[in-house]
């Protein structure tokens, strides 16, 4: 195990060993409503985030809250149900930790998921956007320490394996920027014409802290958002978290088909080839 790994982390990652979830070198997070590929998961171990040492657990519904390690297509991978938010008060050191510790266990490639409100023209509910870039506007900091840079965490050869799971199972794969911010409030119309204007396909809350995090921790770094809503101004739908969770379950047959493509592409990434 790394020895740059704050204590916390430490201790989070021999919970998971402890617990039997090592082994992995894919880990999967997922985001509001989109639990649901846990269950796709063969010869599966789940175990709740109170049995885990030092994983913050959120209170947000949506969230379910569990680890699972199991197999896919004979490929070990770890699945993280529900995340914990800037905006629930967690710090950037406990939103990213669960992150962290993954790479001190051995994982290499990590995919992050989550609901998010769509800005492009075109992003109406149920459309599947692979993460191509982020802007980060949450202000959080989420590497402590010096001044660092890696361009993008966000990697072009998963991106490609996305893309490549996505016609094998022909489900229909965008592609765009991910705006993160803080919450917990929904966008203004007004920020949202100028997200747009600033590069933003999609807005959410998570992701980018745990996206910059990970990838400086090692790991190599993909997504997908699952737009849930138009984004404020664009639809006329009210905005509420509710809506959110169950669009997102409305869209996980899609979602689910994609994950479980993506595992081999991804794992052959990894191998180089
Ligand atoms: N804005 C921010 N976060 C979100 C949205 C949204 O419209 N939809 C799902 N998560």
């Amino acid at each position: 195990m790394s020895t740059q790994l704050d204590p916390a982390a430490r201790k989070l990652a021999q919970s998971l060993v402890a617990q039997g979830l090592e082994g992995a070198r894919i880990a999967f997070v997922l985001g509001s409503g989109l639990g649901a590929f846990a269950d796709r998961l063969e010869r599966a171990r789940s175990v709740p985030a109170a049995d885990l040492d030092g994983l913050p657990q959120s209170g947000v519904p949506g969230h379910a809250g569990r680890l699972a390690v199991g197999e896919i297509g004979g490929v070990r991978v770890l699945v993280q149900q529900g995340r914990v938010h800037l905006y629930e008060g967690w710090s950037p050191e406990e939103v990213t930790r669960a992150v962290r510790a993954y790479a001190a266990i051995g994982v290499r490639a990590l995919v992050l998921t989550n609901a998010a409100g769509g800005i492009r023209a075109g992003f109406v509910p149920g459309t599947l956007m692979r993460i191509t870039d982020h802007l980060d506007l949450q202000a959080s900091a989420p590497l402590a320490g010096a001044p660092r840079g890696f361009g993008t965490p966000w990697d072009a050869q998963l991106g490609a394996a996305l893309e490549q799971a996505a016609r094998v199972c022909g489900v229909a794969l965008g592609s765009g920027v991910y705006a993160g911010l803080l919450g917990p409030a929904y966008e203004t119309p007004a920020e949202i014409r100028w997200l747009r204007e600033a590069g933003a396909d999609a807005v959410g809350m998570s992701t980018v802290a745990e996206a910059a995090a990970g990838r400086a921790a090692g790991l190599r770094v993909c997504g997908v958002s699952s737009i849930t809503n138009l984004a404020a101004g664009i639809g006329h739908a009210p905005l509420s978290h509710a809506e959110v969770v169950e669009a997102g379950a409305k869209g996980a047959r899609s979602f689910c088909a994609l994950l479980e493509h993506a595992v081999a592409p991804i794992a052959s990434a990894l191998r180089g080839h």
